[in-house]
């Protein structure tokens, strides 16, 4: 299963109860891992990798719509090894996407003019959209006549790949426990409602007390609280990006830190999503801005909160505070970013060519760092 250059232990979850609260529009959980006696070493910032299984009922859907059995015995391609198909499926195998050669495959059996055109080298982009669209699940069963040979259907997929997760607990507080904080992936695929494969395993499918969670650490070196326990820090984390923000708060009460602390999150709704809320008032040097965004007509996200605190932020940033940034890669670190920018160019009365290498500079100081997903 997976690299095996990697250090796997299997540790199983102890507790998990969802942050976001009755009456939210998504659901974000807490789970507590119990790693009591196990070989793991990790620091705030780091990031686990989970190694998850896929969901027993799409694996047995799939099972029948391969007209097979679980029994069945197949050779894994990547490893040689033999395995059943169940456990091919469950450990293995990335259900959700298929690849152009599982076309290639269906039409050689049932051509068609749809798959046909999809593998002219002038369609590419069609065929782009309708992998990224179409489930292994659906397409097996719309071409069920064809029999696919089973071993050539299994080597068509591709491997399950780890997911990561920040760590969102100190180990100095925690010595026996890690925590997580997930959020759960959900889309329909036709009338079938989907959830993503490690998020859905973390929050439902595992038993507590019982199911292995096969997982490593990965170290972010680039993501690391100042060694300084005086040094003024901004943690800028919206949604799941306040996990390694938990774990930082922990660390430093853990030392007594002398430094400021400012935090900036931002979910959905103030009365189900605001996580850990009672956690943060007990941490005495804590300043804390919240953005809930669809607590009213438009949208206020944790930029906005930057800028209307403009003034303050630059004069932290001057004195050297670390700025901190986690969670979303596509759309809010870029915003974030981006405010950043507007906030040395209006209070720092930088040119934009100014700012812009201000920014870089930070970077490179590892004052501004980031962690961005
Ligand atoms: C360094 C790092 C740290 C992270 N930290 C956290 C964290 O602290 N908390 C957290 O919750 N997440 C975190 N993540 C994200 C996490 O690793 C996963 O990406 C996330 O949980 C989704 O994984 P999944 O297996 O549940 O979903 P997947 O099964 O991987 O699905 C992911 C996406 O693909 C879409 N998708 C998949 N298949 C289909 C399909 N057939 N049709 C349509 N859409 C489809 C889903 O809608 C979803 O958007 C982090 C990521 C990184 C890289
Ligand atoms: N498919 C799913 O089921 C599912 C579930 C959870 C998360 N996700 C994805 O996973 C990633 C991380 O999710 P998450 O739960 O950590 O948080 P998130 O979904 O990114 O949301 C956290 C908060 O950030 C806000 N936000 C949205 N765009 C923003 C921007 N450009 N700048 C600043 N804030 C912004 C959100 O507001 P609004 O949402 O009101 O705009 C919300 O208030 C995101 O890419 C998200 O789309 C998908």
């Amino acid at each position: 299963m997976g690299n095996i250059d990697r250090n796997i232990i299997n540790a199983r979850i102890k507790d998990r109860y969802p942050l976001t609260k009755a009456g939210s529009t998504k659901q974000t959980w807490h789970i507590t891992l119990d790693i009591a006696g196990l070989p793991i070493d990790y620091h705030p910032g780091d990031s686990i990798g989970i190694y998850a299984k896929n969901d027993p009922m799409l694996v047995a859907h799939l099972i029948e719509a391969m007209q097979s059995e679980p029994s069945a015995l197949i050779t894994h391609k990547r490893s040689g090894q033999e395995l059943t198909l169940v456990e091919f499926l469950t450990h293995h195998a990335n259900l959700s996407r298929i690849g152009s050669s599982f076309l290639r495959l269906l039409h050689e059996r049932d051509p068609s003019p749809r798959i046909g055109s999809l593998l002219q080298p002038e369609n590419k982009e069609d065929l782009r959209t309708f992998l990224a669209e179409t489930d292994p699940l659906g397409l097996l069963r719309e071409y069920a006549k064809c029999k696919l040979p089973l071993q050539e259907l299994c080597d068509q997929f591709g491997p399950l790949l780890p997911r990561f997760y920040s760590v969102a607990s100190s180990k100095r507080v925690q010595p026996d426990t890690l925590d997580l904080t997930v959020a759960l992936f959900t889309w329909t695929q036709g009338d079938e409602k989907r959830y993503g494969v490690a998020s859905h395993f973390l929050c439902h499918l595992a038993e507590i007390d019982k199911t292995p969670v096969p997982l490593f650490v990965q170290p972010a070196h680039h993501f690391r609280l100042p060694e300084d326990h005086s040094a003024d820090i901004i943690m800028v984390g919206p949604g799941t990006g306040i996990a390694p923000f938990r774990a930082f708060m922990q660390e430093r009460q853990h030392h007594s830190a002398k430094g400021s602390h400012w935090l900036f999150f931002g979910e959905r709704n103030k009365n189900s999503d605001f996580f850990y809320e009672r956690e943060w008032q007990e941490h005495p040097n804590l300043k804390i801005h919240t953005a809930f965004s669809r607590d009213q007509d438009e949208k206020i996200y944790v930029q906005h909160r930057m800028l209307e605190n403009g003034a303050e932020l630059y004069e932290w940033l001057k004195n050297g505070a670390h700025l901190y940034l986690c969670g979303d890669a596509q759309e809010m670190a870029k915003d974030v970013e981006k405010t950043l920018h507007q906030i040395l160019c209006t209070h720092g009365q930088k040119s934009d060519q100014d700012a812009k290498n201000h920014l870089k500079e930070l970077k490179k100081a590892g004052k501004f760092l980031l962690d961005v997903y």
